[in-house]
């Protein structure tokens, strides 16, 4: 079982330094989460993927970070909007491609700050993407975190958006419908906010609550950030 409540801020030196739990550790979780087939795990869009959707003008193309099963990929390649989606784990991307055959989506296995070559070629040729990531930054630790976010700064073209969905540290307490063996990271939503700017990004929207994340009986606190890379 893995449980963690770590709180620690996005940009916090400590957090980097006392990293928990070896990235593998997770992976494994994921691999095993997906292999399993979880038939409970939604495979209708987010409600993070409308608002999302609704923020993306003038767009060429959309990088999704932490994919899982594809819910949300398949939702925007759905509405005309070239996909590249990612994920860690192999056998969510095996499910993406099982379930979610699109011809503007690509689902391609590979860790999120190893992913530059991956997004440099498809970002070639577009003048503007959206970079999406829904409940993936609370998913990775620290160092992933800054990781991911220096390697998507430096792969986009200037004046694409950055949207994040993630879990704040107020969530940390009571029942979740996945239970507690996902290895969550509990963000501190103005820490997030910090990190993404320091990382080169103009925060353009933001907010933290509730009713944004509702899934059964469980109301998350989640916080959003949609930026631009200035
Ligand atoms: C909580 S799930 C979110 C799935 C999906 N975005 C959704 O909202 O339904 C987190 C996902 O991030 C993936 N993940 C974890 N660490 C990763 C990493 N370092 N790079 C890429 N994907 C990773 C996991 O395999 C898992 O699919």
């Amino acid at each position: 079982m893995i449980t963690y409540c770590d709180s620690a801020t996005a940009t916090s030196d400590a957090a980097l330094m006392n990293d928990p739990l070896p990235f593998d550790a997770k992976a494994d979780h994921w691999a095993n989460f997906y292999r399993s087939g979880n038939a409970t795990a939604p495979v209708y869009p987010s409600q993070f993927a409308a608002f999302a959707i609704n923020e993306l003008s003038d767009i060429d193309g959309i990088v999704e970070f932490g994919c899982g099963n594809g819910r949300d990929s398949h939702f925007f390649a759905s509405n005309g909007v070239p996909v590249l989606a990612l994920d860690a784990a192999e056998t969510a991307i095996a499910l993406c491609i099982a379930r979610n055959q699109h011809r503007h989506a690509r689902y391609v296995a590979n860790r999120a700050s190893k992913a530059r070559a991956e997004v440099e070629g498809f970002v070639a040729g577009k003048n503007r993407i959206a970079v999406y990531a829904r409940f993936f930054l609370h998913a990775i630790d620290a160092k992933e975190q800054h990781a991911f976010l220096a390697m998507t700064r430096q792969a986009i073209p200037a004046g694409s958006v950055l949207l994040l969905e993630y879990r704040t540290t107020d969530d940390a307490a009571g029942d979740k419908v996945f239970g507690h063996d996902h290895y969550r990271r509990y963000l501190d939503h103005l820490g997030v906010l910090s990190a993404v700017t320091a990382a080169g990004f103009d925060v353009r929207y933001q907010i933290e609550g509730r009713g944004l994340a509702k899934y059964g009986n469980e109301d998350a606190m989640v916080g959003r950030c949609v930026a631009v890379k200035a």
